[in-house]
């Protein structure tokens, strides 16, 4: 069995990825469909959510992925919710940990434990537009092209080295809803594909820079 690139896939040692998700779940969806096929390199084997009631639980639990939720008004402070959502993840004893629409911050003990092989996706090009709003930030500011970004989480707010990015031009007529839907189609594309070659090619990251490799 071979993957894409044609490099020997071993599929006792497939990646363990979890995936933590705040909302609809289409990104943690593609992770889904993808990795069904051996080859791809990485499996979902946990799915970690800051609230309940959400899509993307739903769309683990269909999959019969494993899901916990650690909802920070169940903890007396951050700190505490900070250190039940790593232990949260640590159970699944990931390899990588996606932040698929992970809408909270992590801490200093979450990132102890996975800092460096911890990916976040971001709708937009960054260094530009950062945070929470980075589809409505864009567009406020009149870009003609956004995008979206996979980059490594470190302790800022979106402000790791980055992996990946595709531009996504916007359209005269676009609102927050439509620029993020088209955005949401590369990014899906995105992640699937960058998580799959860092799973079977590793990933190196020297300072701001990364390349996929070991
Ligand atoms: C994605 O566009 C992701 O980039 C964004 O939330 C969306 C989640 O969609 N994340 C952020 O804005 C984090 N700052 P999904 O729940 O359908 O995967």
């Amino acid at each position: 069995m071979q993957t894409p690139s044609g490099q020997p896939v071993d599929v006792t040692s497939s990646t363990r990825l979890v995936v933590l998700v705040s909302g609809a779940g289409s990104n943690l969806a593609a992770l889904l469909a993808a990795h069904t096929d051996p080859a791809y390199g990485a499996r979902v084997v946990g799915v970690v959510a800051d609230r309940p009631g959400i899509r993307a639980l739903e769309l683990a639990q269909e999959a019969g992925i494993p899901t916990a939720v650690v909802s920070l008004k169940d903890f007396p402070d951050r700190a505490v919710w900070d250190e039940a959502l790593t232990e949260a993840v640590a159970v699944f004893s990931p390899d990588l940990v996606v932040l698929a629409g992970f809408m909270k911050l992590v801490g200093a003990p979450f990132l102890a434990r996975f800092g460096g092989r911890m990916l976040n996706a971001h709708p937009a090009l960054l260094p530009s537009f950062p945070g929470a709003h980075g589809v409505r930030d864009a567009l406020a500011y009149g870009v003609k092209v956004t995008g979206c970004s996979l980059i490594v989480v470190d302790e800022g707010v979106d402000s790791g080295p980055i992996v990946a990015q595709v531009a996504v031009p916007v359209e005269d007529d676009d609102d927050e809803a439509s620029l993020h839907e088209r955005i949401k189609v590369a990014e899906r594309a995105l992640l699937v594909d960058v998580v799959g070659r860092a799973a079977r090619e590793g990933l190196v990251v020297e300072g701001r820079r990364t390349r996929f490799g070991r």
